[in-house]
């Protein structure tokens, strides 16, 4: 565990020092959109998909400057998704990473472009020929991000399922609805990480197989681990208001299975995410490890 944590927060540094290139601040008063922007995005995420991004595309002797830019769009496009989920008439969250969210440290107009301006310039990195030379790999890097974000089995069809489902009562299949719901709204955009990686790598076949499997996995363990953070966290490591599910009736693993069975579900995801990366042998230990982190995190 230190050692995944001390590597996570060692890439996340380096990751970190190079973000700020991206928000060249525009000389006229619209220039308060770029500064939401880089506030929701320099604010202490984990970095955990651009590490996957990174870490994918390592199996193949791609290099952390290589697959740089891609990362960089993913966790744009993330934090997009962020701020999105924490305005009023989503989420409603006054805290975000620690820090007061977006709509209020700037006002809701201003997150909603924010929002709208880091989804919109994901698209722009990923598609400059500085990402990758060749076109063919940069326009399935974007045909796939665009997938995995969008409202067709992407996460904003997660986001929407999450919206339907709060104070649903009785649903008829509540083990499915979850499934789907946590698959989409986080699952996509975790399984866009690796696939990225595999993309970047040239990674075939059964390789490329073994990666899907391996994000799938840990795409639901990650967001169970989340509904267990909201009721067990520390809030101040977590750096989110806890306790909002519940009180939002959002349909969690937790409220459908109670806390040990979503505990022991993620557990057995996490099994069989490391025993999928078999095939790499040990080239994919930190991907191991980091399917561990990813349950035993506590922020
Ligand atoms: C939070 O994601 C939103 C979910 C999908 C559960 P993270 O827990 O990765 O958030 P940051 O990027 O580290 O803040
Ligand atoms: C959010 O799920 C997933 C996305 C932002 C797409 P949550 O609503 O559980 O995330 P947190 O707990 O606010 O980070
Ligand atoms: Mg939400
Ligand atoms: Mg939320
Ligand atoms: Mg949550």
């Amino acid at each position: 565990m230190t050692d995944i944590k001390e590597k996570l927060t060692a890439f996340s540094q380096r990751f970190n020092n190079r973000l700020p290139e991206f928000f060249t601040l525009p000389a006229g008063p619209e220039k308060r959109v770029v500064q939401a922007m880089e506030y929701s995005v320099m604010n202490g995420g984990k970095r955990l998909r651009p590490f996957l991004v990174t870490e994918c595309a390592a199996l193949f002797g791609i290099s952390e400057e290589k697959s740089f830019r891609t990362a960089a769009a993913l966790e744009m496009l993330h934090s997009y998704s962020l701020i999105h989920d924490d305005l009023p008439a989503m989420d409603n969250d006054d805290l975000r990473r620690g820090k007061p969210t977006c709509h209020k440290q700037f006002d809701e107009a201003t997150a909603i472009l924010a929002g709208d301006g880091l989804l919109t310039y994901a698209f722009e990195i990923i598609s400059d020929e500085k990402t990758h030379p060749r076109p063919v790999i940069r326009s399935r890097l974007i045909k796939l991000l665009a997938e995995a974000a969008g409202a067709f089995n992407g996460m904003i069809a997660g986001q929407m399922l999450d919206l339907y489902a709060e104070n649903l009562k009785n649903p008829s299949e509540p083990e499915k609805l979850i499934k789907n719901i946590e698959e989409m709204k986080t699952g996509r955009l975790l399984r866009y990480a690796c696939e990225a990686g595999a993309i970047l790598g040239n990674a075939r076949d059964e390789k490329y197989q073994a990666l899907i499997d391996y994000s799938r996995r840990i795409g639901i363990a990650f967001q169970i681990a989340d509904d267990i953070l909201d009721v067990e966290g520390d809030q101040a490591l977590v750096g989110k208001t806890l306790n909002k599910d519940a009180e939002q009736g959002k349909i969690t693993f937790v409220s459908i299975y109670g806390l040990s069975k979503a505990k022991q579900i993620a557990k057995d995801f996490i099994s069989e995410a490391e025993h999928v990366l078999n095939i790499f042998g040990n080239k994919a230990d930190t991907l191991k490890q980091l399917a561990h982190y990813i349950i035993e995190r506590k922020s």
